[in-house]
């Protein structure tokens, strides 16, 4: 079964979003990824509601917004208001995150926990029952355009033993340096999501790189 495919808008041209997000729209991709970082927990600002607020009017599918923000408690609703479909926080972050995944779910979005390249897989032991999301971290965060980092490959085996082992329904979402040539081998190591902001938008065709992350076999 191919992976879904989430195009991350912070590699798009901002002077030119809504031809981003159109392409988005006519793409194969399923959903937008949408990275939020707050100059705090990541050393990079990148945007906020107002963007968002332009996402939500054009976008045709679901924002997967990836918070890297310190306090994400207090912003929930808002970014439920600003057509959150997914919301991912960092593990790193969240003093009660079992209470924060709760408060993402009864806002109606889908509760994705994100995990830093440093923080081990054991300890989301007690919370892969309550998420359907795990975003794994495959550069640091705050920045695209990173180096893929190899050791990704033996965490989201990890990831996908402790999900069997728990019986979780949780999906494996893969962010940071994804191309078109370890997209397959990830998928192979059970990636569910894969996003992708470099490979896609610095792409001289960046419909064909979707179409190929889409189905690398
Ligand atoms: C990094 C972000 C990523 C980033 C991915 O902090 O969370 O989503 O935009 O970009 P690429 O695919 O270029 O590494
Ligand atoms: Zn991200």
């Amino acid at each position: 079964m191919p992976a879904l495919l989430a195009p991350s808008i912070l590699a798009a041209d901002f002077s030119n979003l809504k031809w981003a997000i159109d392409m988005i729209n006519e793409s194969e991709a399923d959903w937008f990824h949408v990275d939020v970082m707050d100059g705090v927990f990541v050393p990079n600002i990148s945007f906020g509601f107002p963007v968002m607020k332009a996402l939500q009017k054009h976008a045709t599918k679901m924002l997967d917004v990836h918070l890297m923000i310190i306090d994400p408690d207090k912003y929930i609703d808002e970014f439920k208001k600003a057509g959150a479909g997914s919301l991912s926080v960092h593990y790193e972050v969240c003093r009660n995150l079992h209470r924060t995944i709760q408060a993402i779910k009864h806002a109606g979005m889908k509760a994705s926990v994100a995990i830093n390249p440093h923080t081990p897989v054991s300890a989301l032991t007690d919370i892969i029952n309550d998420v359907d999301i795990v975003l794994v971290m495959s550069v640091n965060p705050g920045f695209g355009g990173q180096k893929f980092i190899q050791h990704t490959f033996d965490k989201v085996l990890r990831l996908k033993q402790l999900i069997i082992d728990s019986s979780s329904k949780a999906k494996i979402e893969i962010d940071g340096g994804v191309d078109l040539d370890n997209a397959l081998p990830l998928i192979r190591a059970g990636a569910d999501i894969l996003v992708a902001g470099n490979t896609v938008f610095s792409s001289p065709n960046p419909l064909e790189a979707i179409k190929f992350l889409k189905d690398p076999l």
